[in-house]
């Protein structure tokens, strides 16, 4: 039986993450977005309501939630804010391959300081010259002695100056393509981690985004994660576990443009009557109100197939490929709504467009999810 009914828990924290959204980040999103700030100050408050870890296991400090909880919350942050959206998740995406590949011993040693405070994590997998093919990176690790020895540069990376720990995929046969890679847990503040500039982003200028170069850098050999050379598999593994939540914060753009679309039509008079009397605008309003539902139910779906256990790479690709495309249509129709007032700043649907058009590039392009949904047809 299919039932698309919340649970009391679910409900009720979505509505706590959905109050604080428009009490805390939406109001003060404009701002953050001029000055080009991530807004640690919403970190700090979002840590202390207890969502901030939600997705880390309880036994090492986090609330357990799954990946249906994330996608609720996501839609409400990104609902009031595309690039915080991006900050808090750029935190569960830094320490999903732990999660996913790290020893008990290691997420105990890693887990509960990061978890103890408004920390962030960052996922380091994309390079200048490695992006859609994450296989051909340039990073290196090399053994020497109980350390691994890092070297290369990420770039566009989350989080990338703010956070305390990186997830970082690095080669260590580079003969082997992506079959030649690991994973290495490195805790910010490790000599040789150098900072980069601020990318200076068209859209959710409310993250940080930076280069991280890694000149030496030294770790101890138990902060790899797995066995094998298997870090390829592990940001796959990653990113199908993400793409479904990352989906959800552009359905949370595209609702927020929706409202505002709704709400004006409403009360802007043309013709003797409001907008939203003409069918023109009705239609237009349908069909991002439909984009919006389906959008939605597809991260549902891949969601549910990661929480109860099934694979959901497919899925996921699916969700993240839509949720961007309805994203960028729905909120760039929400600035035809609004015509001129729509272009400028003083209504947030321009901020909502540029917010929309990262979720088309991010978390791997929406030509690679089609790939990936294309080989999940044909096999
Ligand atoms: N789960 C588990 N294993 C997987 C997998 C998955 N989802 N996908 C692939 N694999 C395995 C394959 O089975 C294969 O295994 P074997 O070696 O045992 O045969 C191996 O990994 C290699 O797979 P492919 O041959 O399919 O690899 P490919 O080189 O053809 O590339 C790709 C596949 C889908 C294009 C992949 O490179 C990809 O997803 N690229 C996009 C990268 C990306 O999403 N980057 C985003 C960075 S994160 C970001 O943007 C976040 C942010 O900061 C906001």
């Amino acid at each position: 039986m299919i039932d698309f009914t919340l649970t009391d828990e679910q409900e009720a924290l979505r509505d706590l993450v959905r109050e604080f959204a428009t009490r805390e980040i939406a109001p003060v999103a404009p701002k953050l977005d001029e000055e080009q700030r991530h807004g640690e100050e919403i970190v700090e408050k979002y840590f202390e309501i207890g969502f901030l870890h939600y997705a880390v296991p309880e036994e090492y400090g986090g609330a357990g939630l799954g990946t249906l909880e994330g996608c609720l919350f996501n839609e409400e942050v990104g609902a009031a804010c595309g690039g915080v959206a991006c900050t808090l998740g750029g935190n569960t995406l830094g320490l999903t391959p732990l999660f996913i590949a790290g020893s008990d011993e290691l997420k105990k040693e890693l887990l509960p300081p990061h978890t103890e405070g408004p920390n962030l994590a960052a996922f380091c997998l994309t390079e200048a010259g490695a992006g859609s093919d994450a296989g051909s990176m340039r990073t290196t690790a090399r053994l020497e002695g109980d350390e691994y020895v890092i070297n290369g540069t990420k770039g566009f990376i989350t989080n990338g100056s703010v956070a305390s720990l990186y997830s970082v995929f690095a080669m260590e046969d580079p003969d082997a393509g992506n079959r030649g890679f690991s994973a290495f847990m490195v805790p910010a503040g490790t000599p040789g981690i150098k900072i980069g500039k601020k990318e200076d982003k068209m859209g959710q200028r409310t993250s940080d985004t930076r280069e991280v170069s890694f000149e030496e850098v030294r770790i101890p050999a138990r902060y790899r994660l797995g066995e094998g050379l298997d870090g390829f598999k592990i940001a796959m593994m990653t990113l199908d576990e993400s793409r479904a939540t990352v989906g959800a914060a552009a359905v949370g753009i595209a609702r927020a443009a929706l409202e505002v679309a709704t709400k004006y039509a409403k009360e802007r008079v043309q013709f003797g009557k409001p907008i939203a009397g003409h069918q023109a605008i009705q239609f237009m309003l349908a069909d991002m109100a439909m984009k919006v539902n389906a959008g939605r139910h597809l991260c549902w779906h891949a969601a549910w197939l990661k929480d109860t256990g099934k694979g959901n790479t497919m899925e996921s690709a699916m969700a993240k490929c839509f949720c961007g495309d309805i994203a960028m249509e729905v909120t760039t129709n929400a600035v035809q709504v609004l015509g001129g007032y729509g272009y400028m700043k003083d209504y947030p649907v321009e901020k909502y467009m540029r917010d929309a058009k990262l979720h088309q590039i991010y978390e791997g392009t929406n030509e690679i999810q089609r790939l990936v949904i294309a080989r999940g047809l044909l096999g």
